[in-house]
């Protein structure tokens, strides 16, 4: 079954960015990327694939420790109490430069000198 489903679905498809949290030595890591970006290429399965066109530091901690957590957020979803939905989205990442998810990044966004793979693991409402 796949994890990202129901209402964080929907908030995926409508969330315009997503906040990307990593864990170095120094401590934890936030990075953006556009929800547009990841609806571009598509949730497929238990995968989200992003462009990366920075993230160097992002790519230091994940090799270290590849956990990583997403937040996707949209006031057009519904929350329970009242409008508004987020989504916090847990699972394991890396920057690849070959293969599959590479070829479809650099067919979509040229510029981007890697795909960020993230592996879902859990997906869970927020409000
Ligand atoms: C809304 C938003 C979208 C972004 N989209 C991307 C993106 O698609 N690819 C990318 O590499 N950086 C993107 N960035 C920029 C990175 O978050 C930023 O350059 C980051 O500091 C670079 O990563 P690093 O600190 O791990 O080196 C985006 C930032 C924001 C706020």
């Amino acid at each position: 079954m796949a994890k990202i489903e129901g209402t964080c679905r929907e908030v995926c498809e409508a969330t315009e960015f997503m906040a990307i949290v990593t864990s170095g030595d120094d401590g934890p890591h936030v990075v953006g990327n556009w929800g547009h970006y990841m609806r571009t290429l598509g949730i497929k399965g238990d995968l989200i694939v992003l462009p990366a066109g920075r993230y160097h530091k992002t790519e230091q901690n994940l090799r270290k420790n590849n956990r990583v957590q997403l937040l996707v957020a949209s006031k057009a979803v519904k929350g329970t109490r009242s409008p508004g939905q987020g989504c916090l989205i847990t699972g394991t990442a890396e920057i690849v430069s070959s293969g599959e998810a590479f070829d479809a990044v650099k067919a979509k966004f040229p510029w981007a000198r890697g795909a960020l793979v993230i592996r879902v693991l859990e997906a869970a409402t927020q409000l």
